[in-house]
């Protein structure tokens, strides 16, 4: 075969390859299969040989052909370097990373790339005994992104691209006993880049697992694994449709999880046929899995099977005859070190966190994981929406901006008809056989075109038992009527909730299940909304569920700083053109792993049982089971725990049992009515599982019995001073002594016993340092001058009342240029103690835009480094982020209390707080208010979070700063998804701030 060039041929997608097959590596006999180590397989990664050059057109061709010209084939002797196999170059100091989202990397020519393509050649050698050499080689490539040729033994082999999907190579006439040599060609872009924009930091090589498997002459080529249920799911037929390569006699032996043989079946008709009585069934809470052992001719090959059904009814999905509910994540193969490189300890250990955090569905977007992914989610028991490699979101920008109509270039252009079509039978073909599969996605963002109305035809003739998903369906290029009949689920990504409303509460009986592909976007401090959704979803029997963007963030370790802090880099760190910044940092956990606040937000929010009072004078609790197979009583223990202000009353196990999407009641005494008292509600696994220990929390509510009425600190009235210069009022006793600016009506120095407690003048408090999900509402904040507001005193009067010092001020909040937007009257009264109550009057103007967050703040010596506070902790909590939180009292360290988003931004502020005191050593200063704070105490202060790029740059204020806010407004999760909901904006027109602060 003549060495030519395919990658800018939509129509040569692949050479040499062999038909598509489901993933399985056949066993020599029942004893390896029993072992899971083959002798048939040899793994190919390693150190190969390997040369990068920056231009495919200029140093690879000229260059490297040139050396060698008559044969056209690469030589060792040019490859200077090594590498390890799998990986992807960028990892390894070649060429560099670009994190690009929608935009494709390159100009929008399609089926054409540029010619200044990097590439790379990889080559080793490996040896076959004469036995493997008498048999058939299949040479298996899991993944090279993005395309590339092949040479075996000098001559050339083949070509194949789709990064994320094996290509196997029938090798058998190229290779002989003995020492065998394999060169590998690697292209850095190809006409299938075009169908590969997905969101994510590019990179390139073969990043998966190389490995030849030896077959005898006959063997299974394929077989296609389908269950059947009866009506009542007493009955199962099991099928295994046999494709066979040769003719040899093929048998099946079937065992279930315990190991025991319970069926033996033979070839019948091009299949192998089960029927089972009282199977057990397969589902995500348990996922029970048999297990066959096919023997072909001189192969065994071993299958778990699942068995079970889905399918839509009315509008709504059924697992099993069961209403399920899908409490997803979004995944991508990603690791800050090994980038798309993923071993199978690094994907189990995602996969036993998403389980210990409630999370029971993944959608491999936006293309197919390694094979052997779906196997774990097979075992671990995982909803798994398998998407085929397939995004072309660049269309959309090929013009500069954002182009609808021309979304759908690549989809509307039958050039790609093809591509599109292989990619979708690529995920199909080679997953099917996986119990996990809920439903198959063509893709993602691509728009819509006649390639997806085929390929979605395709795969409901190839697999009809299992839903067809594909979200972008709704893209009507130049009012184009799409066809969708054939998908099974009506998907939206990023709805806001109304929308939801509107669609799953109308009454249309051809409407589709809604699934949220993706929903809560959870970049920086976030998600926030995410009760508004479960709310519906738990509400709508057709909001089938939902998929949370994502599960990681993406960015690149890079060392450590002199200072010993991590250095994380994304977007715009390379050097790169055209870049989207820290847009790829929107997982549920830091790169590491580590979880953000948003991970333990999402695991309380789907927690599997949930509380609320039936009758809380009788101390009736209805407990619900959110879980769709599984009663309470045989998985999950429920404890419960009366605490009173924060200290224990009562506590002991409860006896429930409800069945799935049931509830029952349950009593609990021994509340004592006194001070504000809270019923804390834990459920936990009853049993070790594989991803837990029993005694693991899984989930708790917090009730509230009663609540103390706020208890408004009395002034204490005795000798006070106060005294006027031109420019400040001075108040003090024999124990404290505040200076109070008259420009400013606020106070700048305040002392008591000799002991500081502000740095430097208090100062009103609007802005935050903008998190993600505040990129758009930002642009408006800033516009009204929030993050430079001046005050304006019009008038400040002093006097002394019945021993109490009274200071009455009126102020103006506005921004140079900008007109004012608050009107305050306060009045400020301090006790002979130095005690402080601050009642303010404010009325905003309304035509500006709600308010980041309303208080004051205080830059106190850095000795005040310990907070107590009786709020939501232990972790960051918001009006619409708190579920992870719960009310009690907590002690912190000041510098234990930042969250370190890779990109700085508003954090670890605690909603619903009671009281907080900050103590330093000596003195302890605790503030309050009749309506619950905000507050935060930080090292850091807002202008810092908000100016610095990366955590690692941030460096610490020398104070403590602590701001107590009237209100602090929501997080939600605007950085991709809806505007944050009206009821968590911080948006009164008019509103009282009273707060007491005591110095004691
Ligand atoms: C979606 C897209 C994802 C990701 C997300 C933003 O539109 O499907 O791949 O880009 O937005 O983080
Ligand atoms: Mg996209």
């Amino acid at each position: 075969m003549d060495f030519q060039l395919f990658h800018e041929n939509p129509d040569v997608l692949h050479v040499g390859t062999c038909p598509d097959r489901s993933y399985f590596i056949p066993f020599a006999d029942r004893a390896e299969a029993a072992s899971g180590r083959s002798s048939r397989l040899k793994m190919l990664s390693g150190k190969w040989n390997f040369r990068y050059f920056e231009s495919f057109a200029d140093s690879f061709l000229n260059g490297f052909f040139s050396s060698d010209e008559e044969s056209g084939l690469p030589v060792d002797e040019f490859l200077m370097d090594e590498i390890d196999v799998p990986s992807v170059w960028q990892t390894k100091g070649y060429d560099r990373r670009q994190y690009t989202n929608v935009r494709y990397p390159f100009p929008f020519d399609p089926p054409c790339v540029p010619d200044d393509n990097p590439c790379a050649v990889y080559s080793r050698s490996f040896t076959l005994s004469a036995e493997e050499a008498s048999m058939k080689s299949y040479l298996n490539f899991e993944g090279v992104d993005s395309c590339f040729y092949l040479w075996i033994n000098g001559t050339f082999a083949g070509y194949s691209q789709v990064s994320h999907s094996t290509s196997e190579f029938d090798i058998s006439e190229l290779v002989s006993g003995g020492e065998n040599h394999i060169a590998v060609l690697v292209l850095k872009w190809c006409d299938g880049s075009y169908l590969e924009d997905q969101d994510k930091l590019r990179m390139s090589g073969i990043f998966r697992d190389v490995y030849i498997i030896s077959r005898p002459e006959n063997h299974l080529r394929d077989f296609f694994v389908k269950t059947k249920l009866s009506a009542g799911f007493t009955h199962a037929d099991v099928d295994i449709e046999l494709f066979k390569s040769g003719s040899m006699s093929v048998r099946a032996e079937l065992f279930d999880a315990d190991g025991k043989l319970i069926a033996e079946g033979f070839e019948n008709s091009g299949k192998i046929s089960f029927s089972l009585d009282d199977p057990k069934l397969w589902n995500a809470e348990q996922p029970y899995l048999y297990k066959a052992l096919i023997f072909a001719g001189k192969e065994v090959i071993s299958q778990s099977i699942g068995i079970s059904e889905v399918k839509v009814k009315d509008g709504i999905v059924l697992w099993n005859g069961r209403k399920i509910k899908i409490k997803g994540v979004n995944r991508h193969d990603s690791d800050p070190v090994t980038g798309y490189t993923i071993s199978r300890e690094q994907a189990k250990r995602d996969l036993l966190m998403m389980k210990q955090h409630n999370i029971n569905a993944v959608r491999t977007s936006h293309y197919p994981n390694a094979p052997w992914f779906p196997q774990m989610c097979s075992e671990l028991g995982f909803y798994v929406i398998a998407e085929a490699d397939i995004e072309a979101h660049g269309c959309a920008t090929a013009f500069g901006g954002y182009d609808l109509d021309h979304y759908s270039a690549i989809a509307l252009d039958s050039r790609f008809d093809k591509a599109i079509m292989d990619r979708v039978r690529r995920c199909v073909i080679r997953d099917k056989n996986n119990a996990c599969i809920f439903a198959w996605s063509l893709g993602n963002e691509s728009g819509w075109g006649e390639g997806f109305e085929k390929a979605g035809r395709w795969v409901k003739e190839y697999d009809a038992a299992r839903l067809l998903h594909y979200e972008n369906c709704h893209i009507e290029a130049y009012g184009r009527k799409n066809d969708t009949s054939m998908l099974d689920l009506y998907s939206h990504m990023y709805w806001p909730t109304e929308k939801i409303d509107e669609y799953c509460s109308g009454d249309d009986p051809v409407r589709k299940p809604f699934i949220q592909c993706e929903f809560i976007h959870a970049m920086g401090n976030g998600p926030g909304d995410i009760e508004d959704y479960l709310e519906r979803m738990y509400k709508y029997d057709s909001f089938v569920g939902g998929l949370v963007w994502e599960w990681c963030d993406h960015a690149v370790y890079d060392g450590r700083t002199p200072d010993n802090r991590d250095i994380y880099r994304y977007g715009g760190d390379f050097g790169e053109f055209p870049h989207d910044g820290n847009f790829c940092m929107d997982g549920l956990v830091y790169p590491d792993r580590t979880p953000h606040t948003g991970l333990l937000e999402y695991k309380n929010s789907i927690r599997p049982v949930r509380a609320e009072w039936k009758d809380r004078g009788k101390g009736i609790v209805t407990l619900h089971n959110m879980l769709d197979f599984t009663d309470i009583k045989d998985n999950i223990s429920v404890s419960y725990e009366i605490s009173s202000d924060g200290e224990t009353v009562k506590s002991g196990l409860l006896d429930v049992s409800a069945a799935p999407h049931s509830s029952c009641d349950v009593v609990i005494d021994g509340f004592t009515g006194e001070g504000t008292e809270t019923l804390f509600l834990s459920c936990s696994a009853a049993k070790d599982t594989a991803f837990c220990k029993a005694g693991y929390e899984l989930g708790f509510d917090q009730l509230i019995y009663c609540e103390e009425p706020y208890q408004k600190p009395e002034p204490v009235p005795g000798e006070i001073d106060i005294s006027e210069s031109g420019t400040e009022i001075y108040i003090s006793s024999d124990c404290f002594s505040y200076t109070m600016s008259k420009k400013t009506g606020l106070f700048t120095a305040m002392s008591k016993l000799n002991d500081s407690i502000i740095t430097k003048p208090v100062e009103f408090n609007i802005w935050r340092a903008p998190t993600d999900n505040d990129r758009n509402i930002r642009e408006e904040w800033e516009r009204a001058g929030y993050d430079r507001h001046t005050v304006k005193v019009y008038s400040i009067d002093s006097s002394l009342e019945n021993g109490l010092a009274l200071i009455r001020v009126k102020y103006g909040i506005a921004a140079v240029f900008i007109k004012k937007f608050i009107d305050i009257d306060a009045v400020w009264t301090v006790d002979s103690e130095g005690n402080i109550n601050v009642r303010m009057s404010c009325v905003r103007d309304t035509r500006f835009p709600y308010l980041p967050r309303f208080g004051l703040r205080f830059f106190m010596p850095k000795r005040f480094d310990t907070v107590e506070y009786f709020g939501y902790g232990p972790f960051e909590s918001y009006q619409d982020k708190r579920r992870a939180s719960y009310l009690d009292s907590f002690t912190a360290g000041v510098r234990d209390m930042h969250e370190p988003y890779l990109k700085p931004q508003e954090n670890s502020s605690h909603f619903g707080t009671r009281n907080v005191s900050l103590f330093n050593g000596k003195l302890c200063v605790s503030f309050s208010s009749e309506k619950p704070v905000s507050f935060s105490a930080s090292e850091y202060t807002q202008e810092e979070l908000t100016e610095k790029a990366h955590n690692f740059e941030l460096e610490k204020c020398g104070d403590t700063v602590l701001c107590v806010d009237y209100r602090m407004s929501g997080i939600g999760s605007n950085s991709c998804g809806p505007e944050l909901l009206p009821q968590y904006r911080m948006d009164e027109e008019s509103f009282t701030f009273d707060l007491d602060i005591r110095v004691i």
